[in-house]
């Protein structure tokens, strides 16, 4: 039994790299058998979950979103905050209640698998999980799957070193129009408060001609959308080539005809203006990007590790805003670093002000074991954090209000991918720049890229209705 180590995990071993395939061959056992996958956190794992399900699938298990009806259950985690964690050991002892009337067998994959802390908890308090896989090593998850059925052992896989790049795993998709690729795995970047360079390991790109052939076959199934994925794209092939990067990927990706192509999560420290002409250039780049801004002081910048001040990130917010037309740029912010006092809150709300972002995912710092922050003082009481919560939420609101009113009355392209979720006569999809519209419209337009005008305009997304265009 092999279990995480935070120290080891810290080293990068770059040569430790191998770029395989995947080939297991172990015919059927899951024939007869069902599973359940619940997944926390990022779009990385969501992607994760698909190739969850696509290997379970391989050797015969049948999917079911149904947990009562499952026989394998399994929690594909998130480890960014302390809240996330909080709700996967508080499910599991649901799952503790239920294992007592039934023969199930429980799993935990992704982000919390890869911490120390998280697997000597297990290993002490949580009998009820019956095998833990690390992001490292997800490739291996039905030969740890197996091993449990046959021996009814605990089976406890994790890597500190770095995972290798597999191709060829495979994948069940949740959806037939809109397809995560991932482009490059872990990251390098090191923030003081983030635990996903210990989680996700070192940065390690796939080989573009792969990528490229993916994205090649997913146009020849019917797929109208790609989001390439990493934790910071614009890292991407820093690591692999000399002279290819983002940039040269967004072409090809173009290049392929696909209708609409994304790319989450940004770096501004890694963003070059390269990056963002050929992103204005192309008609399938969509015009949205998501800009992790966390705060808008230098001090505080600088004590997360951020490599860009203030001044950096206006300066390339605004060359975005000039050369990408109508687009729309989100952000992540942080409040209550570490050290952060009134004075720096108020210059990451002048920030909020100057670039009335579309969107914000705002968070209270939370410590996380064995990161940098964690050993800083905390310097800001939880009322505190929570009040500057509060304010900047209100100042984030107003913005994304305004910016979605702008697009009242206009007709705007939408890629329909499903049935309204809050009112089931109606369909719902996202425009080019990533507004979520409810639309007046039959099923029929479900896969579509359609033209819809604005009708109505809400905090949060966009009341619409299809117009056909003579
Ligand atoms: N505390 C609070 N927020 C965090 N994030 C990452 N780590 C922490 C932490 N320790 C936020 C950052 C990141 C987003 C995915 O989660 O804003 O961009
Ligand atoms: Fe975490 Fe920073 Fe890497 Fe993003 S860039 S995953 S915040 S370390």
């Amino acid at each position: 039994m092999k279990t995480p180590n935070m120290i080891n995990a810290k080293n990068r071993h770059q040569n430790q790299i191998k770029y395989t395939k995947y080939n297991k061959d172990l015919g059927d056992f899951g024939k007869g058998k069902t599973f359940f996958v619940r997944t926390y956190g990022c779009q990385m794992n969501e992607h994760d979950s698909e190739k969850i399900k696509g290997m379970l699938t391989s050797v015969g298990f049948n999917y079911t979103d149904d947990i009562n009806d499952a026989d394998i259950i399994i929690l594909n985690t998130c480890a960014i905050r302390e809240n996330a964690h909080d709700k996967v050991f508080g499910f599991l002892g649901v799952l503790k209640h239920m294992k007592q009337s039934k023969n199930i067998i429980v799993g935990i994959c992704g982000c919390m698998a890869q911490e120390e802390v998280v697997i000597n908890e297990i290993l002490n308090k949580y009998k009820q999980v019956d095998f833990v896989c690390g992001t490292h090593n997800l490739d291996n998850l039905l030969s740890i799957i197996k091993e449990q059925m046959d021996t009814k052992k605990r089976q406890i896989e994790v890597l500190s070193y770095e995972g290798d790049v597999v191709e060829d795993v495979p994948v069940l998709r949740d959806s037939p129009y809109s397809a995560w690729v991932d482009i490059i795995y872990g990251c390098d970047k090191f923030c003081t408060y983030c635990i996903v360079p210990y989680t996700r390991g070192m940065q390690r790109s796939r080989h573009h001609e792969d990528i490229v052939n993916e994205v090649k076959e997913l146009v020849k199934k019917g797929y109208k959308e790609v989001t390439l994925l990493g934790q910071n794209v614009n890292a991407y092939g820093k690591d692999l080539y000399e002279d290819y990067n983002l940039a040269n990927l967004l072409s090809d990706v173009s290049d392929t005809g696909i209708e609409r192509v994304r790319f989450v999560t940004s770096h501004p420290w890694d963003f070059t203006d390269e990056m963002v002409d050929i992103i204005a250039s192309r008609d399938n780049i969509m015009p949205y990007i998501h800009l992790p801004l966390q705060s808008g002081s230098n001090k505080v910048l600088k004590l997360m590790n951020r490599r860009y001040t203030k001044e950096e990130y206006l300066k390339l917010y605004e060359s975005i805003r000039k050369k990408v037309k109508n687009s729309s740029v989100t952000t992540d912010i942080i409040v209550g670093f570490p050290g952060e006092t009134e004075e720096d809150f108020m210059e990451t709300l002048d920030v909020v002000n100057k670039c009335k972002f579309d969107g914000a995912f705002t968070f209270a710092f939370s410590a996380r074991e064995n990161t940098p922050a964690a050993l800083m003082k905390e310097t800001v009481s939880e009322e505190e954090k929570m009040d500057r919560l509060h304010r900047l939420n209100e100042v984030v609101n107003k913005y994304s209000n305004e910016a979605n009113k702008k697009m009242m009355n206009t007709t705007v392209k939408c890629l329909v991918t499903s049935l309204s979720d809050k009112d089931k006569n109606k369909v719902c999809g996202y425009t080019e720049n990533m507004k979520l519209v409810n639309i007046k419209g039959p099923k029929s337009l479900i896969g579509k890229i359609v033209d819809v005008k604005i009708t109505d305009t809400k905090s949060f997304s966009l009341d619409g209705e299809y117009v056909i265009i003579e």
